[in-house]
This record gives C-alpha cells, structure tokens and sequence, in this order.
C-alpha cells in the first residue's frame, strides 16, 4: 500500500510511520518539505534503509497514495481537507480525528455541527473518495515505540466493506492491536468521544498512554 500521511510530522503521523513503514511505502506529508524530509529521515533510521518512506508536501503525499491519513489537529480539519481537494483520486481516507476541547477541569468531546469529524470529513471531499474513521484511541506515544507490543483494540467506523477491510488490515499489521468494527460512519461520533472519556480516565487514575480493549467476560 501506499500511505500518505497528511500532517505525518506530528506525533501520530510518526507512530504510523513507523509502524506501518515496516510493510508499506510511506509518504509523509507536511506542509512544509524540509520537515517532511527530516521526519522520514529520522522513521529510516529506526527501520533501516530497506524501508520506503519518504518526505513531502501534503498535495504531493495526497496525489501519490493509495490510503490517506489525516494526522492533523482536528481545528485545521476543515482547511488542510479543503487545500487538498484537487489532490484526491478515489483514495481511502483514515480520520483518526479528534474534535475535543478541555475545559479546565476535564476533556469533553465537542463534535462539529455534522455529528463528527469523520463525518465533516466526509462532506468536503470529493464522493469517490472513501472515508473510514479509526485509531482514535490509539496512544502516539505507544505506537513510535517500534519495540512496544500494544494491547489495544481499533474501533472502525465506515460505510463500504472494502475500505473497512482495508483499514483493518493496516491496524492488524501492528502488533498487538486488535481491529473491531464499529458501525457505519454515522457512529463515528461514538468512537471519537472515547478519546476524551479515555484522556480522563488516564489522568484520574495515573495511567500513562492508556488505551482501550474490549473484553468478553464469558467463562471459557
Ligand atoms: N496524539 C495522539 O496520541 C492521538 C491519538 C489518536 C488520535 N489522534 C488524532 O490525530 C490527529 C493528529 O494528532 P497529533 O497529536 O499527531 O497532532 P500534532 O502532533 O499536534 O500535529 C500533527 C501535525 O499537524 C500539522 N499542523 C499543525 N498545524 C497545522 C495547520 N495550521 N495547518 C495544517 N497542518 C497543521 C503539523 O504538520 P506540519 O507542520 O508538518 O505541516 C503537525 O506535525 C488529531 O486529530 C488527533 O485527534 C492523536
């Protein structure tokens, strides 16, 4: 596959480079090149040379791949999807997106006025674009820890079996995380508030890079 991470520079986009790196060609997209270069050079160091991962403007990783993440804050959701409108081509795209805010006490899911940001998402690109959302609670810190074996699920939202497969397929291939469906796109909101309700958590209790797994209780 090829996968261009928007905003691939930041802490997310590096979890994902180095995690999906060590299978997939990887272009990290910023919106400035020298960044992009310098945050693949540093994913090569850590996976060697043999991998494929390079560095370069946001439209150009866009125009290149095949599945696009969205690794950027949710407030430049609407302008970094809006300036690289022109660069997709039925590309799948991944929100692992986030519209929160904290309000000096505690971290509360604030949803734009489409329910969520897969769904916001969704209205500005183009119709054969493909929108799945995922790895919202999936910790950045945790995944560029190449070492790191993780124990959380992906809860997986989105509206066509293929790109789901797809996207499963891709939160497999990172050991241990388990892919879970999750409902259509519309059940996005969902998923996204757990990240809020996990960030609270987390701080309450002392947990550091906390994560979320579902459990079956039945006696085996
Ligand atoms: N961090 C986590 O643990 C985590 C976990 C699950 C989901 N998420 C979600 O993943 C997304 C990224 O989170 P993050 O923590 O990786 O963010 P981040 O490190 O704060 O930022 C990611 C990148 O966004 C780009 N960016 C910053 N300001 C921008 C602007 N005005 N216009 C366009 N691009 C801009 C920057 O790339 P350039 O400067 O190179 O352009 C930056 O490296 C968020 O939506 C978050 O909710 C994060």
């Amino acid at each position: 596959m090829k996968i261009a991470l928007v905003g691939g520079t930041g802490d997310i986009g590096t979890g994902f480079a180095v995690r999906l790196g060590q299978k997939n060609e990887i272009i990290i997209g910023s919106r400035n090149v020298d960044k992009a270069r310098e945050s693949a050079a540093a994913v090569l160091q850590l996976l060697g040379e043999a991998a494929d991962v390079r560095g370069t403007d946001n439209a150009g990783a866009v125009a290149a791949a095949d599945v696009v993440v969205l690794c950027v804050p949710y407030e430049h959701l609407v302008s970094v999807t809006a300036d690289l409108k022109d660069s997709y081509k039925s590309q799948l795209v991944i929100s692992p997106v986030v519209p929160m805010i904290y309000n000096g006490s505690f971290f509360m899911y604030q949803p734009p006025a489409e329910g969520s940001a897969a769904l916001q998402a969704r209205s500005l690109l183009p119709d054969d674009v493909k929108v799945v959302s995922a790895f919202h609670t999936i910790c950045a810190s945790a995944l560029q820890d190449i070492e790191r074996v993780m124990k959380a699920d992906v809860f997986i939202c989105g509206d066509d079996a293929q790109a789901i497969d797809i996207a499963m397929e891709l939160a497999g291939e990172i050991k241990s995380l388990r892919p879970l469906k999750a409902g259509p796109l519309a059940a996005s909101s969902m998923v996204e508030s757990l990240t809020p309700f996990l960030l609270n958590v987390a701080r309450k209790n002392k947990i550091k890079d906390a994560g979320i797994a579902v459990v079956s209780e039945r006696k085996s």
